[in-house]
């Protein structure tokens, strides 16, 4: 936008949205958006959530803001919350998911140094992963177009191929700290490790004594339909990253840690002014209350698989637009056959949200609360525009 006065590190759609309604985004003039991109799986109960409105609005007559120094009983809450219904027993909150995963990375390697293995700092990550933009975070992700230009890596990550497991057991020696990945890669291009790979590096982690991370800032809250990803394979972390959707749109996010990972975390250690404020921690426990519902996690599953089954139905009808579907629960993949931003164009020709991603993948990551209309709603605007892709294909366009 000529005359902007903002950094141009967007590359953003002409497209401004004035107020949101569940699964819809709505413009100034009217016009009606389904929105499956859910500010990258941020928006977990969609837009203008009841409980939500009302648990931000009246803590923000209270009280919005008092320094770590003191006692935040929101955010004991919403930490014990965490940890009642996780792997976790300690929680450290931040502002955002790169946040989380500093805090994690900084703590395997704080972890190390005080049992004694000052010299046990690197970390193994996977091909494909995105930890944020960061220093540390664009060196854990490794991928080259996010570290161009910034001055030297931060030293200490090694990476191997998506799920090489073999690969990352020959990479361990005497300065690994931990292995850190996404149980779903999200925008790696909706990858799920298999099971069978998380449950070989937790036997690696434990035999070598490294902790094992797991970055569910897109996965987590709900998205595969369990609280966690993780739940999925039965293996638990050391250590694990949230964000996006534990807020619901409020910028927050945390580090859930056992015990004794935690325990080297000692007062002045770590830090944050803004991590963990009352307002955020109105709207964390409130997001609990909703996802962890009974039954609301089931109804996701279930949304999920009438999305799925009806994507997979497309699919087959437009293989030259489509050729996969992948991805569990409110989290799936569209793997494109021609290029995804043509597809994404495609589909907001629709007035239907997506977010592309890496191997040629368009992602939807609907609302938790997406309801079984919009799903169908959803379903035929992808026809749509898969019709009119396949159409002007067909017509050598
Ligand atoms: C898996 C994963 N990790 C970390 C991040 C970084 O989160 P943030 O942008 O809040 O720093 C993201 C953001 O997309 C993510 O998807």
């Amino acid at each position: 936008m000529s005359g902007s006065a903002l950094f141009e590190t967007f590359a953003r759609v002409p497209l401004a949205f004035e107020r949101g309604e569940g699964s819809w985004l709505i413009t100034e003039n009217g016009e009606r958006y389904l929105d499956f991109a859910g500010g990258i799986a941020v928006n977990s109960l969609g837009h203008g959530h009841p409980h939500l409105v009302q648990a931000l609005t009246e803590q923000a007559a209270k009280l919005w803001h008092v320094s770590n120094l003191y006692q935040i009983p929101g955010q004991s809450r919403l930490g014990e919350r965490l940890a009642e219904n996780s792997f976790a027993d300690r929680v450290f909150f931040t502002n955002s998911g790169a946040e989380a995963l500093e805090c994690a990375i900084k703590t395997a390697r704080r972890y190390q140094y005080s049992k004694g293995h000052p010299e046990r700092y690197r970390v193994i990550t996977f091909e494909g992963a995105f930890h944020g933009r960061t220093l540390a975070t664009i060196a854990a992700g490794g991928q080259a177009k996010y570290l161009e230009g910034f001055g030297p890596k931060v030293e200490g990550f090694d990476q191997v191929a998506f799920d090489d497991v073999d690969a990352a057991e020959k990479l361990i020696g005497p300065e690994t700290a931990a292995i850190l990945l996404e149980p779903v890669q999200g925008e790696g291009g909706i990858r799920p490790f298999p099971t069978a790979s998380l449950k070989r590096l937790r036997q690696l982690c434990d035999k070598h004594g490294l902790l094992l991370i797991f970055d569910e800032v897109q996965c987590g809250i709900g998205r595969t339909g369990k609280l966690f990803g993780y739940e999925w394979s039965g293996v638990s972390p050391d250590l694990m990253a949230i964000a996006k959707g534990i807020g619901g749109g409020f910028p927050m996010g945390a580090c859930l840690a056992t015990e004794e990972a935690a325990s080297v975390m000692t007062a002045g250690v770590h830090g944050t002014t803004f991590g963990g404020n009352p307002l955020a921690m109105a709207v964390g426990n409130a997001v609990l209350d909703v996802v962890l519902e009974e039954g609301f996690l089931e109804e996701v599953s279930r949304k999920a698989l009438l999305l799925k089954q009806g994507l997979a139905a497309i699919a087959d009808e437009f293989p030259e637009v489509i050729s996969e579907i992948r991805g569990t629960g409110l989290m799936l993949g569209l793997k494109c056959t021609m290029p995804n931003t043509k597809v994404n164009m495609a589909l907001r020709d629709q007035k239907l949200l997506a977010v592309p991603a890496g191997e040629n993948v368009l992602r939807l990551l609907p609302p938790l609360t997406t309801t079984d209309a919009d799903i169908q709603e959803a379903l035929e605007r992808i026809r749509a525009g898969a019709a009119s892709l396949s159409k002007a294909a067909a017509n050598g366009g």
